[in-house]
């Protein structure tokens, strides 16, 4: 996510600025900038690189004179990490300074239509659109101006605004993205986060959607869309500075579980209009995607899981053959890639060494090849033929939580996107499995909300040293990635089985007490996933099952069930995952490990 900060008041604003965007640094980000304005200019300075690169360039914001200012980090979504695309943004003549953390999902409509009125465009950013929009409503009334975009752009924003007309107003709005403003000893503030401004106060106010603010030195007003004046209530903040870049949360793994809801829909919302999918990077012709002979997925760890996934999606819907590998053996194994084969690969980082290295093979090989990446201008999102971004924002925890959820996103809309194409799936049905999929955010955090009861059941086995992971078809991909979340924060030995292959030598390993995960979800299978589980339970397996609501009967031969709410069946993984990760981050919790910095482990694997 980008971090923005604003200052007005007696003190010079650059300096400020600058030290509210160092305590926005751990939210990731790929550029940095501040505009400030000083003599009735403004003056601006910004650049690709981090903030230590505007640091200098600005001798610690020496060279930026003003007491009104506003700063950003830029997390990359549209629009590679550039001098040009970092933030502020100016309109044409540099009257008005724009920073923007979000996402315009309208943007393309309206450059489009400004480009018509002669507006030209420097950046390939959604956020110098909405400068332009602003220049383009402008009527000497700021906040009348601010109401008058707000009611033009769609998607998740907050912004700091400057005019150079009212030197002595910092404007701020908020929809989506979060906000918060506060006094400072002289000044006034707003920031993206807490830790921003616990240096200059601790009682702050949380900008909810659709609300405009305007700052004085001395003053903060704070109005509705139609310029009502509100009263909102003012927070003491009591958490640290370390806790406030975790928004309160303990480690950032469980603050990036409790941000999958925004994940998914920040990945799904710009990609679906009018009923229908629409992929704008996915360069291909409704004849190439009906040509495709075969689809390759290749990738590393849970970004791996989530293509086993999608074999079975892409295979039930498009009807397209899949296979799924893993990267590091991929790329020494020479593999066949004939005519018409699509090679997806998937990775959070976009720098894994096995994946890039895959993908280059791949190429070589004249494979047309697709990146599901989280992290715009990586080194997959730029050798890829066509890359299709997964907008989670910055994943800090080493273990993925948000991140994976958003890349399954993306391979759902792909599967759709070619089933619908290829004429597998009629257009009904493609709208029904569109209503399922907006409906999953609210259902990830109905599921995130009851972490407590997960909680309870992960702190009996917090001594488990064997746990076995078991399922079918999808439930078999979820198995994986449960299995992975519990190895990899707790070192708990964990394996994930084909349930159906139990019987073939594993089942050996069950015994008295041992702890068996059932992932249930997949109503063919379900019948057999249940004798599954008789089997664990008669050699004395305990057993904690995942079930979909109403299979009530799942109780009977289980010892725990963690139920979650009616889905399509291909979006099964989506919701199940969430008692796995929060069982996976309770165990480690509980065993009092550093949950996002897991031993070994690095958050991206740039070596072999
Ligand atoms: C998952 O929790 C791990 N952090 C790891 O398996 C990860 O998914 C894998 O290394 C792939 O990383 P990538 O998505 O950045 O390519």
């Amino acid at each position: 996510m980008c971090g923005i900060v604003g200052y007005i008041g007696k003190e010079e604003a650059a300096p400020i600025l600058l030290d509210g965007l160092s305590k926005l640094e751990y939210r990731g980000y790929d550029s940095a900038g501040m505009a400030v304005l000083n003599d009735d200019e403004i003056f601006m300075t910004k650049s690709k690189g981090k903030l230590e690169v505007l640091n200098q360039l600005t001798h610690g914001g020496e060279t930026l004179k003003g007491h009104l200012g506003i700063g950003h980090t830029r997390w990359a979504t549209h629009g590679e990490p550039s001098d040009l695309n970092s933030h502020p943004h100016l309109n044409a003549n540099g009257t008005i300074a724009v920073v923007h953390n979000g996402i315009i999902e309208n943007y393309a409509k309206l450059k489009e239509k400004l480009i018509k009125k002669g507006y030209e465009f420097k950046s390939e950013t959604d956020t110098e659109v909405i400068a332009q929009m602003l220049d383009y409503y402008y009527n000497g009334d700021p906040l009348c101006t601010i109401a008058t975009v707000m009611q033009r752009i769609e998607g998740s924003y907050a912004l700091g605004v400057i005019f150079k007309d009212t030197p002595d107003v910092l404007y701020a709005v908020r929809k989506d993205s979060p906000l918060i403003v506060g006094h400072t000893d002289g000044g006034s503030i707003i920031a993206s986060d807490v830790p921003a401004v616990l240096k200059y106060t601790r009682d702050v106010i949380f900008i909810e959607n659709e609300e405009i603010v305007t700052l004085k030195d001395n003053e903060i007003k704070i109005f509705n869309i139609d310029r009502e004046e509100l009263d909102k209530p003012v927070k003491h903040i009591d958490w640290d500075a370390d806790a406030a870049e975790k928004g309160g949360y303990e480690f950032f793994m469980l603050k990036e579980i409790n941000e999958q809801p925004k994940a998914i829909k920040d990945t799904f919302s710009p990609r679906i209009k009018d009923g229908k999918i629409v992929i704008e990077e996915l360069l291909m012709s409704e004849e190439e995607i009906r040509n495709i002979k075969r689809i390759c997925f290749v990738a590393c760890g849970s970004a791996y899981h989530t293509a086993v996934t999608s074999k079975y999606i892409f295979e039930g819907l498009a009807r397209i053959p899949v296979d799924v590998e893993v990267a590091s053996e991929f790329r020494y194994r020479d593999p066949i890639i004939e005519e018409n084969t699509l090679v997806i690969v998937v990775s959070q980082s976009g720098e894994t060494a096995d994946t890039l290295a895959a993908l280059r093979l791949s190429k070589e090989k004249g494979a047309k090849t697709l990146g599901i990446v989280n992290v715009v201008g990586s080194s997959i999102a730029r050798e890829a033929d066509m890359v299709m971004y997964t907008w989670a924002g910055p994943e800090i925890s080493v273990a993925t939580t948000k991140a994976y959820s958003a890349q399954l996103i993306a391979e759902y809309l792909l599967a759709m996107h070619f089933a619908n194409v290829k004429g597998n799936l009629s257009d009904e049905c493609l709208e029904e499995m569109i209503e399922d999929l907006k409906a999953l955010p609210e259902q990830v955090e109905l599921l995130v909300n009851n972490r407590k009861r997960v909680q309870r059941f992960a702190n009996r086995y917090l001594a488990a040293k064997d746990v076995f992971f078991i399922g079918r078809n999808v439930d078999y991909a979820i198995s994986m990635e449960g299995s992975l979340k519990l190895k990899e924060i707790s070192y708990i030995h964990s394996e994930a089985y084909a349930a159906g292959e139990l019987k073939h030598g594993t089942i050996s390993l069950i015994e008295e007490g041992t702890l068996v995960v059932a992932v249930a979800t997949q109503e063919e299978v379900y019948g057999k996933t249940k004798s599954n589980i008789v089997e664990v339970k008669t050699r004395g397996a305990v057993v904690m099952s995942v079930a979909v609501e109403g299979n009530s009967d799942i109780e009977d031969v289980s010892d725990y069930v963690i139920y979650i709410p009616e889905t399509n069946k291909y979006f099964m993984n989506s919701l199940a995952v969430i008692p796995l990760q929060l069982f996976g981050y309770y165990i480690s919790l509980g065993k009092g490990y550093d949950v996002d910095k897991p031993r070994n482990l690095a958050k991206s694997v740039t070596v072999e």
